[in-house]
């Protein structure tokens, strides 16, 4: 399928009222993190989510409030509100609006006034599960139950979530989380080690099969005469991918086997909050904070990497990711340090929204040309009046990635059939 630059904007604008920005607000989608509200009555947290600039607070029971940036009376930045007794009041002249946007105080007029009651700022509503405030943007009266994708059924102890802001489309970093066979290049780390999976056959043959969450595919590496390398990979709509990392870069079993995934969260056109999730295979191997920290920090997104007080990498397009062509010449395929560091320099660099229409596809992208497919069919579906795919959580709940070394001919589908459904 040849994107035009008509469909590439149909798939890239998320602002309300645009055929993808409607689509999106059919699904829950992360707000932030829960620990940036880290207690009741705390300081309120801007958040831009798809073009619309809102405030998140929780309030004195705990609740989270997501209401728009600005005061109904005369638009006032609510980010400067005084968060107290249940509701956020604007500094301006003490209106005061509650996790509904509500307006329970208006000390600005007489008391006998009725105007309150007319009055509410937009408000949406939000659900506070595995470490992650969701929210959904979309009408009221389609609105789905709430998530429960795997991951977010694992108890804490075995589960890390981040996130890290990232200066393009969302869509380009889903397609480059869907996108196995960059690993064979970006992401090899040790250019003079031959037996590296992923080196051993850099193009893998990839078998994508459309489900009603979204799709999987496999992605198969025939590493010797004997053997064969197969990737499962999970896309949920309409912005979640999980892969697994069960074994080592030379195929044996990891010690503290996990599932990874990203959830691609637009701020805007070209701007994206990417929720980073990784999650232990088996309740035997719980995943202690530091663990989680030490595989952010081989990403490149530890805390530390942040510029502080923000969740933006200092390793950035001003400077070039901090590349070194020494490393680049002698020992890694890119010289950049950090694997999601990596992907952020080739994601990024392709400018906010890439001309798809000037793109050269082949075989190894088939996974990225049934995500374009499914993301522009659910445009249509939600045009029709129609829930888009899998905007039904009921259909993500067993969805999980997985990875095996299998014998050469054996069919991946049957091999990984077990390793494929969820655990938690
Ligand atoms: S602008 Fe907020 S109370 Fe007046
Ligand atoms: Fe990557």
């Amino acid at each position: 399928m040849h994107i035009t630059p008509e469909m590439n904007e149909r798939l890239t604008q998320v602002g309300a009222g645009t055929p993808m920005g409607e689509t999106l607000r059919r699904y829950w989608i992360p707000a932030c993190l829960t620990e940036e509200l880290p207690e009741p009555d705390g300081e309120p947290v801007r958040v831009r989510l798809m073009g619309e600039d809102l405030v998140a607070f929780r309030d004195s029971a705990g609740e989270v409030g997501l209401v728009e940036a600005y005061c109904a009376h005369r638009r006032a930045p609510l980010f400067f509100g005084r968060n107290e007794e249940c509701g956020l009041r604007c500094v301006y002249h003490g209106w005061k609006f509650d996790v509904q946007g509500t307006c329970v105080d208006m000390p600005s007029e007489p008391p006998y006034s009725k105007f309150r009651l007319r009055v509410a700022i937009k408000a949406y509503p939000t659900y506070e599960k595995a470490g992650v405030v969701w929210t959904y943007m979309g009408p009221t009266a389609e609105m789905p139950a709430p998530p429960d994708y795997e991951w977010m059924r694992v108890p804490e102890t075995h589960l890390g979530v981040s996130k890290t802001g990232e200066h393009c489309n969302y869509l380009q970093g889903i397609e480059g989380g869907i996108d196995t066979a960059h690993s064979s290049f970006a992401h090899n780390n040790d250019i003079q080690n031959k037996n590296l999976l992923r080196s051993l056959d850099p193009h893998p043959a990839l078998e994508v099969d459309v489900e009603n969450y979204g799709f999987r595919y496999g992605s198969i590496r025939n590493i010797s005469d004997e053997k064969s390398y197969v990737r499962v990979y999970q896309f949920m709509m309409p912005n979640q991918q999980m892969r697994a990392s069960l074994v080592d870069p030379e195929g044996n079993p990891i010690r503290m086997p996990a599932l990874d995934g990203h959830i691609w969260v637009p701020i805007d056109d070209e701007n994206t909050y990417v929720y980073n999730i990784k999650y232990a295979a088996t309740d035997a191997t719980p995943m202690p904070r530091e663990n989680f920290l030490d595989s952010e920090r081989r990403n490149g997104r530890h805390p530390e990497q942040f510029i502080p007080g923000t969740y933006w990498l200092q390793r950035n397009p001003s400077n070039d990711y901090l590349i070194d062509r020494e490393v680049q010449r002698t020992r890694t395929f890119t010289g950049i340090d950090g694997v999601n560091t990596q992907d952020f320099a080739l994601q990024e660099g392709m400018g906010g929204i890439v001309r798809r229409d000037l793109e050269a596809l082949g075989s190894s992208d088939s996974a990225i040309q049934t995500c374009r497919e499914l993301l522009l069919e659910a445009t249509d579906e939600v045009e029709r009046g129609l829930p888009p795919r899998g905007s039904d959580p009921e259909v993500c709940k067993t969805a999980r990635a997985g990875e095996m070394l299998i014998p050469r001919g054996v069919p991946w589908r049957d091999a990984t059939k077990d390793l494929t459904v969820a655990n938690w």
